[in-house]
């Protein structure tokens, strides 16, 4: 089989369940119990957390663990709202959120915060002209993605940077959940960022754990009050075998990083350079530096997407529409949605999502099935639309 659908989740790694299988057996201790399981099990904390730190170039005290992503783009939103509310209200995103940026946002508009959506261009991605434009003097947030789960747009994080090294005092976050491990760490890590989410399934650790970075000297209030664990900021019992997984997990992904980024572009670049050119098919990722490595999105116009997932599947090739979270309730892709993509267009989007364990000969097998399903949708589109549609 040929998995292609790693945006969505990642299988975990044998070392890193290896991990987390020693862990759950062997130190099982509570982080904060005072005897030796306790004081055992707060050393592996740590020790996995200043790994992480390390890994990004942080420091131990600026990595805070979550459940994932959704709970760190939740954190960042709301705890700034509330940690900043005597600042002021206003909050600047993209219209090309995750959902978990998104309904944050509308959930603050509800408690009277006011959101700037910056709009997009025909690649999903943001204007600096714009950001300028929408920052106000009570701006306390600008969220922006590093990499749309979707088409994999790169937004210009440096350039945000830039525009707000002159506004000190608003909070920076950059989703970082789909950039991790793609090449572009120097710009998520940048030297203005405030805050960064990320999620461990994304990488080959469990689900249902992630981190932040919180930039020392930076305040957000808590959302999940309780036993102060997380120097009171995250109440909870660490999940500490997950948690050392995915010190594991993130270790094993930044090893020989450039080597395996440009495997991931070359096995899109193989499959883009295949499908483009076909009558019906319309891509909205860019083959270019503009866009992530891993990801890829066409549409076939004429067909839904849900039925080109289906026709692959047959072949035991496992690809997605654009997002997990929109397939299931049959929705048109947000993002372009936002790149005012027709909905006759964007129904029809599928995305490829690669890892670093994905190969050429796949891409190759991608192709020769494309080429033999091509004829079918041809048949389909021309039942389901008189003309197809341009995008
Ligand atoms: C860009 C982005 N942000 C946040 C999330 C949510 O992460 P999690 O599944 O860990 O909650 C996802 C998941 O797909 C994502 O792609």
């Amino acid at each position: 089989m040929i998995y292609f659908d790693n945006s969505a989740t990642t299988q975990s790694a044998p070392d890193v369940v290896a991990t987390y299988d020693k862990v759950s057996h062997q130190i099982w201790g509570n982080p904060s119990s005072l005897h030796q399981f306790g004081e055992q099990a707060f050393n592996l904390l740590e020790q996995s957390r200043k790994q992480i730190a390390d890994l990004l170039g942080a420091s131990q005290s600026e990595i805070l663990f979550t459940s994932g992503g959704t709970e760190g783009d939740n954190w960042v939103v709301k705890g700034t709202a509330i940690e900043k509310r005597a600042f002021g209200n206003h909050l600047v995103t993209t219209a090309v959120e995750h959902p978990a940026i998104h309904n944050s946002m509308e959930q603050l508009k509800q408690l009277g915060y006011e959101v700037t959506y910056l709009p997009v261009d025909e690649h999903g991605r943001i204007s600096i002209d714009d950001l300028k434009a929408a920052i106000r003097p009570t701006t306390i947030l600008v969220s922006v993605m590093a990499v749309n789960n979707e088409i994999g747009t790169i937004q210009p994080l440096t350039e945000v940077a830039d525009v707000l090294k002159d506004y000190p005092k608003i909070h920076f976050h950059i989703d970082a959940v789909q950039g991790i491990g793609k090449g572009i760490q120097d710009m998520i890590m940048n030297d203005r960022v405030d805050y960064v989410t990320f999620s461990g399934h994304k990488f080959h650790a469990p689900r249902g754990i992630g981190f932040i970075y919180a930039r020392r000297g930076r305040k957000i209030a808590p959302l999940l009050t309780g036993g102060e664990q997380e120097r009171n900021l995250r109440s909870g019992t660490e999940n500490l075998p997950a948690i050392a997984a995915m010190a594991k997990a993130l270790r094993l992904l930044l090893d020989n990083e450039p080597a395996k980024v440009d495997m991931q572009r070359q096995i899109k670049e193989r499959i883009y350079n295949h499908v483009k050119d076909f009558p019906l098919v319309t891509t909205f990722s860019e083959d270019n530096d503009g866009f992530a490595p891993h990801i890829l999105c066409f549409a076939i116009r004429g067909v839904r997407g849900e039925t080109i997932v289906h026709a692959f599947e047959e072949h035991q090739i496992y690809i997605s529409t654009t997002s997990a979270c929109s397939s299931k309730k049959h929705l048109a892709s947000s993002t372009l949605t936002a790149m005012r993509i027709p909905e006759d267009v964007s129904t029809s989007a599928i995305r490829i999502s690669l890892d670093e364990h994905n190969t050429l000969a796949e891409a190759d097998e991608f192709n020769t099935v494309f080429d033999q399903l091509y004829k079918q949708f041809e048949k389909l589109s021309s039942t389901t639309a008189d003309e197809p549609a341009k995008a």
